[in-house]
C-alpha cells in the first residue's frame, strides 16, 4: 500500500514536471527530490549510529542490509550523504545525524593500510567542511593527507592502492586513486603546506602518461617495477577482461582528473577529462538514457545489468566539467542521467526497507558481490548530481 502511494507521489510529481516544465523547473525538481529523499532516508534518521555498521549496500536475495566498519572503503559515503541530503533539503534532523556518522570515520585517518582515505574522510569530513567552518575537522583532513603520504613511492611517482595479491602485484595503482587527490589539494590549502599538492600532482602525471589507452579510455590495474619505476602490467580486477573499460573505472578517471583542473587550472588534465568523457558519453553501447552497462566492453551487452553508480559518477563530474569547457553535451548528459534515476525504473521500490534511494548499482565482478543493487556510493553521487545542477542554477 505505502509503496503504491509512494510511487503515486513520484509520478505525481514527475506529472506535475511535465505540466509546469516551461514556467518553474526548478522549483518542481526540488519538490521531487525532497519527496525522494525523504520518503527513503526519513525513516533512517533513528539507525542506530555505530562505527562498525555503515550502510553499504542492500542484497534483495538475502533481504539483508550489508553494514561495514569504517575501514571499509565506503564508510564516508553514508554520513556524506545525510551531509547532501542537509545541503538540499536544509532540514536539521539530516545535519545531525551526519555529524554523528562522521564523527565514526575519524579514526582512519590514522589507517595507512589502504589508499581509500579520500572516499572515506572526504566524502564525510569534507561535506561536512562544506557545510561548517570546523577546526577539528580541518584536523582530521591534514592528519588524514598526511598519513596517505606515506603510501606514495617517490621513484614510481604514485600513490599505492592496494597491499592484496602482493604475489601477483609488486606496486598495484588502480584508476580509482584519482578521487584521492581532492583531500590531497584541500589539505595543502588548509594547512598551507604544499607537500601535499605537489604530491597529488605527481601521482596524477604519472597516471596520465600510463593509464589510457588511445581511444580515450582506462585501464583499471596498472602494475609498477619497484626496481626500474616502469609499468610491468595493464590489467583488470574489477572489469570484465584486461582490455575492456569497466565503466566505474571511466568514471573515476572523469571525476578525478575534472578535479585536478581544478585546483591546477593545466589544460592537460581539462583535456584528458574531456577526452576520457566523450569516450563514455558518445560510446556506441550507451543506452538511450545514459545509465551504463557496467563494462562497455561485456560480451553479453545488452543482457547484463547497468551501473548507476557510473552515471552518476559520470554525471556530477559533467556539471562541473560543463562549467569550464561549456560543452552543452555534457550538461545535457547529466540533465539526462538525473531525469533518468529519478524515474521508477531505478528508484528502490519503498517496500524494500533499506537507507537508499536508488537500485542498479554495480559492485564487484571480482568478488561477484553487489551486482545489480542499491549501493551507497551510487546515491551519494547522486546527490552531488543534483546539487551541482541546482547550484548551476
Ligand atoms: N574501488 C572502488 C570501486 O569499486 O569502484
Amino acid at each position: 500500500m505505502f509503496r503504491v502511494s509512494f510511487l503515486f507521489i513520484i509520478l505525481g510529481f514527475a506529472c506535475l514536471s511535465c505540466k509546469s516544465e516551461d514556467k518553474n523547473k526548478a522549483v518542481d525538481d526540488k519538490e521531487i527530490i525532497e519527496a525522494l529523499l525523504k520518503a527513503r532516508y526519513n525513516k533512517f534518521l533513528d539507525y542506530k549510529v555505530d562505527s562498525m555498521a555503515f550502510a553499504r549496500s542492500y542484497n534483495p536475495k538475502t533481504a539483508a542490509i550489508k553494514k561495514v566498519p569504517s575501514k571499509d572503503w565506503t564508510s564516508g559515503f553514508f554520513p556524506g550523504n545525510f551531509w547532501q541530503i542537509y545541503m538540499l533539503t536544509s532540514d536539521e534532523a539530516f545535519k545531525n545525524k551526519a555529524k554523528k556518522w562522521t564523527a565514526f570515520v575519524e579514526k582512519e585517518k590514522f589507517n595507512g593500510g589502504t589508499h581509500d582515505m579520500g572516499f572515506k574522510i572526504f566524502c564525510s569530513f569534507g561535506n561536512g567542511l562544506e557545510v561548517e567552518n570546523n577546526q577539528e575537522y580541518k584536523d582530521i583532513i591534514v592528519k588524514s593527507a598526511q598519513t596517505l603520504s606515506t603510501r606514495f613511492n617517490e621513484h614510481i611517482g604514485s600513490i599505492r592502492s592496494w597491499d592484496h595479491h602482493s604475489d601477483v602485484w609488486q606496486f598495484p595503482v588502480i584508476i580509482d586513486n584519482m578521487m584521492n587527490l581532492e583531500l590531497l589539494f584541500e589539505a595543502t590549502k588548509i594547512s598551507g603546506d604544499s607537500t601535499y599538492h605537489k604530491l597529488a600532482v605527481k601521482h596524477a602525471n604519472t597516471t596520465l602518461k600510463n593509464h589510457f589507452r588511445s581511444d580515450g579510455s582506462t585501464w583499471h590495474v596498472l602494475d609498477y617495477d619497484t626496481i626500474s619505476g616502469q609499468v610491468r602490467a595493464r590489467v583488470t580486477h574489477q572489469g570484465i577482461s584486461d582490455d575492456s573499460a569497466w565503466a566505474r573505472g571511466q568514471g573515476w578517471a572523469i571525476n578525478g582528473y575534472t578535479t585536478v583542473y581544478r585546483y591546477t587550472k593545466q589544460k592537460k588534465y581539462l583535456d584528458r577529462a574531456v577526452a576520457t568523457a566523450n569516450y563514455f558519453i558518445n560510446h556506441k553501447n550507451m543506452p538511450e538514457d545514459g545509465i551504463p552497462y557496467w563494462d562497455f566492453d561485456h560480451p553479453d551487452i545488452p543482457n547484463t545489468s547497468r551501473d548507476v553508480s557510473a552515471a552518476a559518477i559520470v554525471a556530477s563530474a559533467l556539471v562541473e566539467l560543463y562549467h569550464y569547457t561549456n560543452n552543452d553535451a555534457f550538461l545535457n548528459y547529466s540533465k539526462k542521467v538525473a531525469k533518468s534515476l529519478k524515474s521508477v525504473d531505478y528508484i528502490l521500490p519503498d517496500d524494500i526497507d533499506a537507507p537508499f534511494v536508488l537500485d542498479h548499482s554495480f559492485g564487484d565482478w571480482s568478488h561477484r558481490e553487489e551486482m545489480d543493487e542499491p549501493i551507497v556510493y551510487g546515491d551519494y553521487y547522486f546527490l552531488q548530481t543534483l546539487l551541482r545542477l541546482r547550484d548551476l542554477e
